[in-house]
C-alpha cells in the first residue's frame, strides 16, 4: 500500500491534526515522525476537544495503530500524562501505541537547560516552548542520548548513564548553576518507565515497511512546520528537528518509495508563536481581531499567536523543499468577517521581486499585497465547494494558482465535519 506524508507549511499550527482526524479513518497506522511535547495538536469530534502532544492524532479510531517513530524526543512524563488523559476520556491506548528502539528519551535535565537558557538569553531568545526539545536534540547529534531501546537492557543502561551524567553534570553545574542528577534517580524513574511500557518498543521502521509490503496504509503525521524546519526556516528562530519530506522519511525509517501524496497543510492565513521575522504579521490591534476569531492561543503553552495574512511565497517555499502534492487548507472560515482580505504574493528587495524566500532570511524585504474581495458569509456550515460563496471560491482558486499547488482539501470548522473534499 502507500504512506501519505502531513506537513505544515508555515510556522506550525496551521491545523494539522484536524485534517490527520480527517483522514486517518481510512488509514491504518498514523506515524509521528521528529518533534516531541512541544507539539500541539488538536481534533474535534461530536464537540469534544482533545490535544495532543505526543501521542498521533489517529488514536481517536479504534482500529489505527500509532507509532512514535525515531525521530520524536519521547518525554516519558508528557508521555504518561497523556495517556492518563485518554484514559479518562475511555479511550484504550493499550496495545495501540508503538514505540521505535531508535527515540531519543528526553529527560528532566533536557527540560532545565531549555528553561535556562532561554532565561538567560533575554532578547535574544529563542521562544522555544521550554519543553527541552533543543536541548534533547543536541544529545542526539552529541552522541550522547539516551534511547527508548537502551531501556531494554539495565545493567548497560546504567553504564551509559554514568558516561552521560559525568558530561550533563558538568554541564547543569556549571553553565547553568543547577544541582547534578543522580544516576540511580534518573535510572529508577526509566525503569518504571520501562516496566509500563517495555512491550511497545520494538523496531518500528521495520514494522512500518512490513506492513506497507502487507497492504497496510500509513499516515505520516508532522509536527511543527516548514518554516520552524532547522535547516529550511528562519533560523535560528526554529525548531531542532526536520519537519519537512527529507524528516518523515528519516523520522520513520520508511521507504520513500511508499510515499506517494505530500499534503501540506495551509492555513488560510498565518500565525507564528515564539520569536523570529514574520513578514505578513499584523500590528497589534490588527493581529488582537484576527486572533479572537480564529483563537489563535497555542495549544501546548497557552501563548497567544502572532497573526498575519496569507504568505504565497512561504507555501511555494513549502512546495518545493516538501514536494507537495496537494494542500489542504484551513480555517477559512475564520476570514468571514473581513471586507477584504490582503494576500502577499511577491517579495521584494530594493524594488526588485525576490525569486524566492531568501534563505539567509526575512528581514529587510517588501512584501507585495492583493486584495481578494471577502464574502461575509457565515461558510461553517457548507460541505462541498458549490455551497460556498463565489468569492471565497474565489479566494481558494486565487491560493492554488498563486502556491501552483491544487487544493484537495478545506476545513470550515474545528470538527470532523467541516470539512470539504475539493478535488
Ligand atoms: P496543529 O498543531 O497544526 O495540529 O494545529 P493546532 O491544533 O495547534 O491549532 C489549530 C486550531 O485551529 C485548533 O484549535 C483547531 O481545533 C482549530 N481548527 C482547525 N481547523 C479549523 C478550521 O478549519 N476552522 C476553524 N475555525 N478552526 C480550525
Ligand atoms: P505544532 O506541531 C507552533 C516553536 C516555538 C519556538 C520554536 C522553537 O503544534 O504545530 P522548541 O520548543 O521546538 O525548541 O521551540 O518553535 N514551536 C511551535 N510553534 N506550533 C508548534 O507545534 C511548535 N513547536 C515548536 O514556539 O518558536
Ligand atoms: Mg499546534
Amino acid at each position: 500500500m502507500s504512506a501519505k506524508l502531513i506537513v505544515g507549511t508555515q510556522w506550525g499550527d496551521e491545523g494539522k491534526a484536524k485534517i490527520i482526524d480527517y483522514l486517518s479513518g481510512q488509514i491504518h497506522i498514523v506515524v509521528r515522525y521528529q518533534g516531541g511535547a512541544n507539539a500541539g495538536h488538536t481534533v474535534k469530534v461530536a464537540g469534544k476537544k482533545y490535544v495532543f502532544h505526543l501521542i498521533p492524532s489517529g488514536i481517536l479510531y479504534q482500529d489505527v495503530s500509532c507509532v512514535i517513530g525515531n525521530g520524536v524526543v519521547l518525554d516519558p512524563q508528557a508521555f504518561q500524562q497523556e495517556i492518563e488523559e485518554l484514559r479518562k476520556e475511555n479511550i484504550e491506548t493499550e496495545g495501540r501505541i508503538l514505540i521505535s528502539d531508535c527515540a531519543h528519551i528526553l529527560l528532566d535535565y533536557h527540560r532545565t537547560i531549555d528553561e535556562h537558557r532561554e532565561t538567560s538569553a533575554g532578547d535574544k531568545k529563542i521562544g522555544t516552548t521550554r519543553r527541552g526539545i533543543g536541548s534533547c536534540y543536541a544529545d542526539r547529534v552529541n552522541r550522547i542520548g539516551i534511547r527508548a531501546g537502551d531501556l531494554l537492557d539495565e545493567h548497560t543502561l546504567k553504564q551509559r548513564l554514568e558516561h552521560v551524567l559525568e558530561i550533563k553534570n558538568r554541564e547543569l553545574e556549571r553553565i547553568y548553576g543547577q544541582p547534578c542528577c543522580e544516576v540511580n534517580r534518573v535510572l529508577d524513574g526509566l525503569m518504571s518507565f520501562r516496566d509500563r511500557f517495555q512491550k511497545y518498543i520494538i523496531n518500528t521502521s521495520f514494522f512500518l515497511n512490513e506492513s506497507l509490503k502487507a497492504g497496510k496504509s500509513v499516515l505520516l503525521e508532522g509536527a511543527q512546520g516548514t518554516m520552524l524546519d532547522i535547516d529550511f526556516g528562519t533560523y535560528p528562530y526554529v525548531t531542532s528537528s526536520n519537519p519537512t519530506t527529507g524528516g518523515a522519511i528519516s523520522g520513520s525509517g520508511i521507504d520513500f518509495r511508499y510515499l506517494d501524496q505530500v499534503i501540506g497543510i495551509a492555513k488560510a492565513y498565518v500565525t507564528r508563536v515564539g520569536e523570529g521575522p514574520f513578514p505578513t504579521e499584523l500590528e497589534a490591534a490588527r493581529a488582537e481581531e484576527l486572533r479572537e476569531l480564529g483563537g489563535e492561543y497555542g495549544a501546548t503553552t497557552g501563548r497567544p499567536r502572532r497573526c498575519g495574512w496569507f504568505d504565497v511565497e512561504v507555501v511555494r517555499h513549502a512546495a518545493r523543499v516538501n514536494g507537495l502534492t496537494s494542500i489542504a487548507l484551513t480555517k477559512i472560515d475564520v476570514l468571514s468577517a473581513y471586507d477584504r482580505i490582503p494576500v502577499a504574493v511577491a517579495y521584494k528587495s530594493g524594488g526588485e521581486r525576490l525569486p524566492a524566500l531568501p534563505s539567509a532570511g526575512l528581514t529587510n524585504i517588501e512584501v507585495e499585497y492583493e486584495y481578494m474581495p471577502g464574502w461575509k458569509t457565515d461558510i461553517s456550515h457548507a460541505r462541498s465547494l458549490a455551497d460556498l460563496p463565489r468569492e471565497c471560491r474565489n479566494y481558494i482558486d486565487k491560493l492554488a494558482e498563486w502556491t501552483d499547488v491544487p487544493i484537495s482539501i478545506v476545513s470550515v470548522g474545528p470538527g470532523r465535519e467541516a470539512t470539504i473534499a475539493a478535488g
